[in-house]
């Protein structure tokens, strides 16, 4: 009797040491915590100089001033819808190539892949005229595609020498699309919301 109450005494006062000493632990407890820095986040030197690219408190990354450069007039010109949607999905599976072969922590694959969804998504306000920005790219940015395979196919591993500041400095704003400032806010919103519809199954 004495030792079962003893016992059970002793896991009660083991299991509130372990809550009091427990050390914060941000895999467990981030549920209600707005992180400002993922550097070194959960511990992980993976994640050492996350924050270098778009600045602590900046996990987006969503462009506060674009820099336009307009060598050339670049105007648009309509393909194929399923010629885009193979180009697009190209790019989607790079990207899953980067994140699983030269990322090994699971951890940091899925921040960082949480990252590149969120400074995309931003796009979408571009393209609606409601993020403020044009709708278009960096220039300097998309001439590196040819830096990122070695000649043998394989991924490289270079440092290509630039930070998340670089985006938006030489930005292309192609012509010739079909926007119309009186019919267009309401149609692409129709658009993005029937989008929205398909995406949840509504
Ligand atoms: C976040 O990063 C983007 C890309 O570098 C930059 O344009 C923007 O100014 C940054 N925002 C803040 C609040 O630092």
């Amino acid at each position: 009797m004495f030792a079962k109450i003893a016992l059970s005494l002793l896991s009660v006062s083991a299991f509130a040491g372990s809550a009091i000493a427990a050390p914060f632990n941000p895999q467990t407890q981030s549920l209600n915590r707005r992180y400002t820095s993922f550097d070194s986040w959960g511990g992980l030197s993976s994640l050492s100089g996350f924050d270098n690219f778009y600045g602590s408190d900046n996990f987006s990354g969503e462009v506060s001033t674009q820099v336009i450069v307009q060598q050339q007039e670049v105007v648009c010109q309509s393909l194929s819808i399923e010629v885009i949607q193979q180009k697009l999905l190209v790019l989607q599976e790079m990207a899953k190539q980067i994140i699983t072969e030269q990322i090994c922590d699971v951890e940091t694959q899925t921040i960082v892949f949480q990252q590149y969804i969120s400074s995309s998504s931003s796009f979408s306000g571009d393209l609606m005229h409601t993020s403020g920005r044009s709708a278009g790219y960096d220039s300097s940015l998309v001439n590196y595609y040819s830096s990122l395979y070695n000649s043998d196919g394989s991924l490289s591993t270079s440092d290509l020498g630039f930070s998340g500041s670089s985006s938006g400095q030489s930005v292309v704003v192609p012509s010739g699309n079909n926007w119309n400032d009186a019919t267009s806010p309401s149609s692409v919103q129709s658009a993005y919301q029937a989008a929205q519809n398909a995406i949840s199954g509504n």
